[in-house]
């Protein structure tokens, strides 16, 4: 008998993950026994879980906020995406050892490509600190952004991400710079009525908002600079490039992005 092979998302929330919606999909689409399960976990449970990968009793997971970091530890080797973000979403088994990588950079960049935005040479403004941020600043740097500036509640998590990058530009929360493209990553939005105060208005129109929140399709943030003329864009296709990416390494095989498969994710 062929043993069902186990993979798995954590993370602490866990239960309003679509990656198990997505993998279970193209598993099933690419008649692949396995299973894609989710996990709520806590820090301390974090080792045991990575053993389970190396016994391989789990043959893959991804790692979801707030674990993207804290995993590091616990596993053999990283790779160079993972190592200069120091975040890992995607565990992998591979001669004899575990393996960290980050797939989130990609998702950036091909989600960028998908909306058929250039930012070579643009100003970007992003707001939040928080897990998500060093692999969009990564992906950033790699598509050749002119300047990068960042703005967190807590600035001390701003400046915390100047050891990584050192080039990046860190300003109050709350303090607006001339940019060509802003890119919410913090989780203000996730509730539907959760509004980040901006002064549209003066940032005027032509500008390109990037939410990373999908769900809801369209946050206030989006909605508004829909209002005054910007370009707009949900973290969509990011969560799901980000999942194509782990799902490829793990099964040495590329599923297919179609209109079914978005209409998973809405
Ligand atoms: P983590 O911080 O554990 O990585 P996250 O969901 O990846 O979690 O990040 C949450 C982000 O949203 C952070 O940048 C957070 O700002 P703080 O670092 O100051 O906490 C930001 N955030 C959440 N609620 C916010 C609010 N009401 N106003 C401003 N920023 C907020």
């Amino acid at each position: 008998m062929i043993k069902m092979k186990k993979y798995l998302v954590i993370g602490n929330p866990i239960k309003h993950s679509l990656s198990p919606k997505l993998h279970n999909y193209w598993l099933k689409e690419n008649n692949i026994e396995a299973i894609y399960d989710k996990k709520k976990l806590d820090e301390k449970d974090l080792q045991s879980i990575i053993s389970e990968v190396k016994e391989e009793k789990i043959n893959g997971i991804n790692v979801t906020v707030p674990f993207k970091k804290a995993v590091i530890p616990f596993l053999d080797e990283l790779s160079p995406e993972a190592k200069d973000t120091q975040s890992v979403n995607t565990i992998y088994f591979q001669n004899g050892i575990t393996i960290g990588h980050n797939t989130d950079i990609a998702g950036f960049e091909l989600a960028i490509k998908y909306a058929k935005y250039d930012i070579s040479g643009k100003k970007i403004f992003i707001l939040g600190a928080g897990g998500v941020s060093p692999s969009i600043i990564y992906s950033l740097k790699k598509m050749k952004a002119s300047k990068i500036t960042i703005s967190n509640r807590t600035k001390e998590k701003a400046e915390n991400l100047k050891g990584l990058f050192k080039e990046l530009n860190i300003i109050d929360w709350g303090t607006i710079p001339s940019f060509d493209m802003i890119i919410n990553t913090t989780s203000i939005g996730l509730k539907k009525d959760d509004c980040i105060n901006l002064d549209y208005s003066s940032i005027g129109s032509n500008k390109f908002f990037y939410d990373v929140i999908y769900n809801p399709t369209e946050t206030i943030f989006l909605k508004k600079a829909k209002l005054f003329g910007n370009k707009t864009e949900n973290g969509k296709m990011m969560f799901i490039y980000q999942a194509h990416q782990a799902f490829t390494i793990w099964h040495k095989l590329m599923p297919i992005i179609d209109d079914e498969v978005i209409k998973l994710i809405e």
